[in-house]
């Protein structure tokens, strides 16, 4: 794992958008995963702005989302589909229909499982998978005690889980759904690059854990640390309980600039 401490979300945002405008100019089709709520919204600010300067697009490029709640009508604002079309995907240029995302309201849930994670190989894999993590050490919404190879299938969302996204629903945890779609943790490793970001105090136990913890499924972002190439962005509350931080900040220094993330 590469671990990069940046001083804000701003700088953490501008490092993933020069690793996604690079995979996007050498690779055109780049297939991109992309994570919603509020850790990657930097990322999506910065590729807007490149893409309204014409430096970036993504009009051949096809995305996956990771995950979505089970039973929110299509219409409701807090579908992640309809977020991630909100915060990136109708700010830039990707063709109709080139990202698709879990379908929340699939009436046979194995079948559209199965079938997502074919459309995923047949796409040719995930290229660069965004990546945020939960208070409980979730990616995607691979929460505590999933198996460390699952695939994409139905999850029960933890209690804090909800408590966490509650502000997405004005604040009413019983307005957040209770069940979820979501990739499983081997179809995230098989992402070719994954970039992670965590900002915030409240992060920084979860960070702990997923950087220097036990590979583990009570954390499960942990199994990570088997993946050949991962980069963590963090702000340095995020960092806060790391053992290592100083080596990480020393390495990342002394890296040209030139070989990116
Ligand atoms: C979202 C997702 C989740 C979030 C995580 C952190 O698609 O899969 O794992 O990345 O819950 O959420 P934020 O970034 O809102 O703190």
């Amino acid at each position: 794992m590469e671990i990069v401490i940046l001083p804000d979300t701003a700088a953490i945002g501008s490092l993933a958008a020069d690793a996604i405008e690079s995979l996007v100019q050498r690779k055109p089709d780049a297939v991109l995963g992309l994570a919603t709520g509020s850790s990657p919204l930097a990322i999506y600010d910065e590729l807007a702005a490149r893409y309204a300067a014409g430096r970036v697009s993504f009009a051949q490029a096809r995305g996956f989302t990771l995950d979505e709640y089970v039973g929110l009508p299509a219409d409701h604002p807090e579908t992640y589909r309809n977020v991630i079309h909100k915060d990136f995907v109708d700010r830039v240029d990707f063709a109709p229909g080139a990202v698709r995302g879990p379908d929340g309201l699939a009436t046979d849930i194995p079948a559209f499982c199965a079938a997502y994670e074919d459309a995923i190989v047949a796409a040719g894999g995930v290229d660069l998978q965004i990546l945020g993590i939960g208070t409980v050490g979730h990616i995607g919404f691979n929460e505590p005690g999933s198996s460390l190879a699952s695939r994409t299938r139905i999850k029960t969302l933890t209690r804090q889980t909800r408590i966490d996204n509650a502000r997405f629903f004005g604040g009413d945890v019983d307005a957040v759904p209770t069940h979820c779609l979501t990739q499983g943790l081997g179809t995230i490793m098989s992402a070719r690059h994954v970039v992670l970001v965590a900002t915030g105090p409240q992060k920084a136990e979860a960070v702990h854990h997923l950087v220097e913890g036990a590979v583990s499924a009570l954390w499960p972002g942990t199994i990570l640390q088997h993946h050949p190439h991962v980069t963590v962005l963090l702000d340095g509350a995020a960092a806060s309980r790391l053992q290592l931080a100083d080596y990480y900040r020393e390495t990342y220094q002394a890296k040209p600039a030139w070989q990116g993330i």
